[in-house]
């Protein structure tokens, strides 16, 4: 019997040890992109980048590894990582690359706007979404969006000086408004307890769906059905709050709200039975973490930073202060728009802290995945995935000098051209963000209104330390002074405690 146990385990690891010679003999070898440096592991093998994605910090060690091999480097297998405006250009904003189809594969079952590669199903989902997104459906929606911005005030007034964590703050924020702008429907998670739960319920997903775009074998094997890594429970208890969203609109007239139903409604007679049959269903899902997650992440990270650049903040202060008369006057408007260190402060943020500090990846579109294709100079053979890192890119300190420092100032002056084109935390080309307006319109106003009626500093003491970088440990864990975000496919993080101090008896009015 032992004598044959011996026998099965010497001849199982004989078959693995050839078998995995010849698949990393073929890899760094014979493989088409050979030539391309990058660490050994990620080279040979997916799980690389999966251990990083578990990691939650692949953003940082793909910077690590740019600034170690330069500006293109092999990221797996068959994947190259780029970190140029030339790469930028040539992968997004060129008709013949799609989304990788590992979107496809990491969120099986969906076929929302935001994972479809085939760009004709692809061109009336983008443009159906458009209409909830346009510069005519703002300004319906601006009194809700006002609303729920003065609730958040409430909040910061209630705290009575006392440390606020912006990442809870924020995130219930967003996600209000995101409910409302989907579903018309006010989840009342800035008052009341009930619905939070939904905030681990998307990091979970956002950190599962990342994970399997990073190593698709996971995908495939679905750990979490036999480890239970992502119980079903909260995941049910999230499809019936959308459920209930969704039904509670849909016994409304269509035209009641500006939202996302309202545009699907006038489309289909949705059956609310078969809900989860309906496209109005996987848009909806896709609807809450791109709306709401997105723009809690960049709120945050302009809090962080102004609260610890005291020259920055001072003169945001002054812009905002002097621009308006009256906190109840500042809305989406030319003023506003015309404030242009707040756009600056907004854009610096989502530079240094992009919610999407990932790779997008991308391959050709099914017509021409036979044929090499050209990224910035570079023949990029059949089969391969490309994608720029967009945390990387937005550190290149070609583009971006003394790229971990807040500096605003570098959107207004001699460079802007540059940095602009440089600029990739919303993407860009056919596929880029849709909500891009919304979300500068929403970020701007929560904080001019909140510059109005608050001062706001670091809370004190070893809470205020809470998102911020450590000392020394860069590359594996972010850098000193640095808002520490992880890589989820979009960015998750926790802090800054700030404490907001009311100007004069201008919050009355909040009362
Ligand atoms: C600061 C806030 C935001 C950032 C940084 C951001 C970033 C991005 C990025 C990088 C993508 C491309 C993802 C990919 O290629 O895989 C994207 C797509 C998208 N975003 Fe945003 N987003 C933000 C806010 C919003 C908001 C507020 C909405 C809507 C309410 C929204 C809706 C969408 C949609 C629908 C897509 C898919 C577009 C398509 O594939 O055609 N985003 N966003």
């Amino acid at each position: 019997m032992i004598t044959m146990i011996n026998f099965i385990i010497t001849y199982v690891s004989t078959v693995l040890v050839l078998y995995y010679t010849y698949v990393f003999g073929l890899c760094l070898l014979f493989h088409p992109l050979r030539k391309y440096r990058g660490p050994l592991a990620a080279r040979v093998s997916y799980a690389y980048s999966g251990y990083f994605a578990l990691k939650r910090n692949l953003h940082l060690k793909i910077h690590e590894t740019h600034s170690e091999l330069g500006p293109v480097v092999r990221l797996a297998p068959d994947r190259l990582v780029f970190n140029t405006i030339e790469a930028l250009r040539d992968i997004y904003q060129n008709e013949k690359i799609t989304k990788s189809h590992v979107y496809t594969e990491a969120q099986q079952g969906q076929h929302n706007v935001f994972i479809t590669t085939d760009k004709a199903k692809h061109r009336p989902k983008r443009r159906l979404i458009g209409r909830v997104l346009s510069e005519q459906s703002m300004r319906v929606f601006e009194p809700t969006m006002k609303e729920l911005i003065d609730r958040f005030l409430k909040q910061l007034l209630l705290s009575n000086r006392g440390p606020v964590n912006m990442t809870h703050t924020c995130r219930y924020l967003g996600l209000d408004i995101a409910g409302q702008l989907g579903f018309g429907y006010d989840l009342k998670l800035q008052t009341e307890d009930t619905n939070r739960f939904l905030t681990d319920i998307l990091s979970l997903g956002s950190f599962r769906i990342n994970l399997y775009m990073q190593f698709p074998l996971m995908a495939k094997v679905r750990p979490e059905l036999l480890m239970g890594l992502f119980p079903s429970q909260p995941r049910q208890k999230f499809m019936g709050v959308v459920k209930t969203m969704i039904s509670s609109r849909l016994a409304q007239p269509s035209d009641a709200k500006q939202d996302l139903l309202s545009v699907f409604k006038d489309k289909a007679n949705i059956d609310i039975e078969n809900i989860k049959q309906e496209e109005l269903w996987t848009e909806a899902l896709f609807f809450f973490p791109a709306g709401g997650e997105t723009t809690a992440t960049a709120m945050a990270a302009c809090f962080f930073y102004l609260s610890r650049n005291p020259e920055c903040y001072q003169t945001l202060v002054e812009e905002i202060r002097t621009t308006f008369n009256s906190g109840a006057k500042i809305h989406n408007g030319p003023r506003l728009a015309g404030c242009r260190y707040l756009r600056a402060c907004i854009d610096e943020s989502l530079r240094m802290c992009p919610p999407a500090p990932g790779t997008l990846w991308r391959e050709p579109v099914a017509e021409y995945k036979n044929q090499p294709f050209v990224v910035d100079g570079h023949v990029v053979p059949p089969g391969t995935q490309v994608g720029v890192n967009i945390y990387s890119l937005h550190h290149n300190e070609k583009y971006f000098p003394n790229s971990f420092e807040f500096q605003p100032e570098r959107w207004l002056g001699d460079n802007k051209d540059m940095v602009h084109k440089a600029f990739a935390a919303f993407s860009i080309g056919s596929r880029g963000c849709a909500g891009k307006a919304m979300a500068y319109h929403e970020v701007s106003l929560v904080l001019a209104k909140t510059l109005w009626y608050f001062d706001f500093e670091v809370a004190p003491g070893k809470i205020g330390e809470l998102g911020a970088g450590k000392p020394g440990i860069a590359g594996a864990r972010g850098r000193q002074g640095e808002f520490q975000v992880y890589d989820t496919f979009s960015a998750s993080h926790d802090g800054p405690n700030l404490v907001f101090h009311p100007r004069d008896d201008l919050c009355n009015e909040l009362v």
